[in-house]
């Protein structure tokens, strides 16, 4: 079956960019000229994604105005002839079919995505994580799309990361199926060094049946006393078809600072507007140091 809808959930507290995020989302935080969830957005939407929902909380009602139209700046913009920012700021209110639901308390991304349920229905859907963002020639969502149609299975996203690492991440039980496809037999959320299946990661992306919302109403809660989401996929991969793709592409975690920097540092270097300047500043800046 087609994946036509997205769901991206964004309603985590942000902690780790405190105090920033204490009043701006951190998917809201501008990656050079851009906040974080416009280039996820991009992603669904050139993966083909028309319909995507948003899961929010009551302090991050920024997003939705983001994506709405804003008819007296317009009409500003219009008047001064600042045609290039006019058709940018439509062109991002009118990106995708936007929705959004409140996840009312943050009982962890489980649970969140548990709020989509009735978005979703029965068809299989795409998630992006509200904070990993992605550099790829082929958007990450739609390689993991085109495996989950082939093979009528679940996809997670998942990429080799340092055995030294492995415990931040949730580590995947990984069998061959063709190059840089897996099958999926059992998956583990922050592994102890025992209990590591393989250095695959997953990295923020996933294509999911509608299974998973049984699974997840069902789940007790796991590490950190929140219902997660990975305790729901051990669950699922036992049930149904799931496979890992190990996509082609750069992950950036914009929800810690270093993460944040290194973003800002790569799009910033390949912007046409800074990107030579940045170029100088850093040669200068690395003889200083
Ligand atoms: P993270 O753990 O990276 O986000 O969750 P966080 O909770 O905002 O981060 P810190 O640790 O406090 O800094 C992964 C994703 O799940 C979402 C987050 O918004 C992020 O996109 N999430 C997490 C929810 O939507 N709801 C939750 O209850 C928890």
């Amino acid at each position: 079956m087609k994946v036509r809808k997205a769901v991206i959930p964004a309603a985590g507290l942000g902690t780790r960019m405190l105090p920033a995020t204490k009043t701006v989302p951190k998917e809201m935080l501008p990656l050079v000229d851009k906040p974080a969830i416009q280039y996820i957005i991009e992603e669904a939407a050139a993966a083909g994604i028309e319909d995507i929902l948003i899961v929010t909380n009551r302090a991050k009602s920024a997003m939705d105005d983001y994506f709405d139209y804003y008819p007296e700046l317009e009409t500003r913009l219009n008047q001064g002839g600042k045609d290039r920012e006019l058709t940018e700021i439509r062109r991002v209110a009118d990106l995708a079919n936007i929705f959004y639901v409140r996840q009312k308390e943050t009982k962890g991304l489980g649970h969140a995505i548990w709020r989509a349920k009735r978005f979703v229905g029965d068809e299989p859907f795409a998630v992006l994580l509200g904070d990993d963002v992605m550099r790829s020639d082929k958007p990450v969502i739609g390689q993991l799309i085109e495996a989950a149609e082939k093979y009528e299975a679940s996809a997670v996203g998942v990429q080799q990361v340092g055995l030294d690492v492995i415990g931040k991440y949730c580590s995947v039980k990984t069998e061959a199926l063709e190059e840089r496809i897996f099958g999926v037999s059992d998956l583990v959320e922050k592994p102890r060094p025992e209990q590591v299946f393989s250095n695959y990661a997953i990295l923020g992306r996933y294509v999911l049946s509608p299974g998973v919302f049984d699974v997840l109403e069902n789940l007790e809660p796991g590490y950190g006393g929140e219902i997660q989401l990975t305790d729901g996929l051990s669950k699922l991969c036992r049930m149904e078809k799931m496979v890992a793709v190990d996509f082609e592409g750069r992950r950036y975690d914009t929800g810690n600072l270093k993460g944040f920097l290194e973003a800002t540092i790569d799009f910033a270097l390949e912007h046409p507007e800074t990107g030579e300047w940045l170029q100088d500043f850093l040669r200068k800046k690395g003889k200083e140091l």
